[in-house]
């Protein structure tokens, strides 16, 4: 695919599909992390000379425009992180968009309203990307996060232009190229999270590609079920021992090392700092629930980890939202970074609460990568061919 490298933005409107789907609380950008990692992209095109245009969907609105989604309130945060002033269109495409287009300068930015208000952006309407084309020279994709989506503005829109990708989709395919396309061997992956069901295709296509498996969470009780491990009540989808068992045969046959729990943390409720006590499996009472990997657990994944060259990171180890039940999602990602710093793993993390467990365990910073990407993350680790990104390559 081309990159900012391979095109002219001077004098041109760039449309950038950007990714402004930020945390927003009582009309306050509550992380920022998207926009800081845009900016580059609308840094270089603007020093270059071109009037930047920023197309985004902002939340999943249903029936049409509602302040609630509106792209306005993200405006003033985008602004901060660009240092620079952001102008704003009260729609994406038609005369509100055209004449803010037709008062834009050389190198000022301006962001449109949401797209998904809009039926025909999620529809991939041709004729809704038609009339986003109208308003650019050139397109840009800068969303990995919602290459996942084959929409209007990420999918029909970059067949209609002359398409590139920006900065952070650039950096986002190196980084996930390095990690699973071709890494250096041996390769781990550390997957927790609740269940298996939500995480089965991933599963499944990890075992074809990594060397090791170190598996945390709730899913790491469905596979000691599988195994013919009482687990208590511990949280554990025992309808899905059959699969859990498939990906154990799968890892086997093809040479993927799969690391379960050597020990946990048990409690009788799930709450904040209640008591807990460190059982092996077979240990466990009716009454308990597995809450976090135990200290054995974390000195076993440790030292498989590292024998790793590359750690790829998707899920925490434990309850991590509820202390103390934080505490091995903390040690592992510790270990992670340490290995990191000294150089001898390359380590790449992404996906929903991931990012949130790395930050709160204060290592998120030491990562090689960590990704924008919630779902697109997912989709990726899954080995789908991820749609945004296929029609750039187009
Ligand atoms: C995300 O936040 O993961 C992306 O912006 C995609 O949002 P969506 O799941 O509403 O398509």
């Amino acid at each position: 695919f081309k990159t900012l490298d391979d095109i002219a933005p001077a004098s041109r409107t760039v449309l950038v599909r950007a990714d402004l789907n930020v945390p927003v609380q009582d009309g306050q950008v509550t992380d920022a992390t998207r926009l800081v990692r845009l900016v580059p992209t609308l840094k270089e095109l603007a020093s270059k000379g071109a009037k930047v245009v920023v197309l985004s969907h902002f939340g999943r609105p249903k029936n049409g425009p509602d302040e609630k989604n509106s792209l306005r309130q993200v405006v003033p945060a985008l602004s901060d992180a660009l240092g620079a002033p952001v102008a704003f269109a009260s729609d994406c495409i038609g005369k509100p968009a055209q004449d803010a287009i037709r008062g834009l300068e050389k190198g000022q930015v301006l962001v449109l309203e949401n797209l998904r208000f809009h039926a025909g952006e999620e529809k991939n309407d041709p004729a809704f990307a038609a009339e986003l084309a109208k308003l650019g020279d050139l397109y840009v994709n800068d969303a990995f996060s919602a290459a996942h989506r084959a929409h209007a503005s990420t999918e029909a829109l970059a067949r209609l232009l002359p398409a590139a990708a920006g900065r952070l989709m650039q950096a986002e395919l190196v980084a996930l190229s390095k990690a699973l396309g071709q890494p250096q061997r041996p390769v781990a992956a550390v997957v927790g999270g609740a269940k298996i069901s939500t995480k089965l295709d991933l599963l499944l296509n990890l075992v074809g590609k990594v060397d090791i498996l170190a598996l945390g969470g709730g899913m790491a009780n469905t596979f000691l079920y599988a195994q013919g491990v009482d687990v208590g009540a511990s949280l554990a989808e025992k309808d899905m021992a059959d699969q859990a068992r498939a990906i154990l045969a799968k890892a086997e046959a093809g040479g993927c090392q799969i690391l379960l729990p050597k020990d946990g943390a048990v409690a009788k409720q799930f709450k904040a700092h209640a008591p807990s006590r460190i059982a092996a499996p077979g240990d466990i009472a009716a009454d308990e629930m597995i809450l976090d990997a135990g200290p054995a657990t974390v000195a076993y994944y440790g030292e498989k980890l590292a024998t790793a060259k590359t750690v790829v990171w998707n899920g925490p180890m434990g309850a991590f939202e509820i202390e103390p039940f934080d505490a091995a999602t903390n040690a592992v990602a510790k270990i992670v970074a340490d290995l990191t710093k000294a150089g001898t793993v390359l380590s790449v993390a992404g996906g929903g609460d991931t990012v949130a467990a790395l930050e709160h365990a204060g290592v998120a910073d030491a990562f090689s990568y960590i990704s924008t990407a919630g779902g697109a993350f997912l989709e990726w680790l899954e080995g789908k061919e991820l749609p945004g990104v296929k029609a750039l390559e187009a």
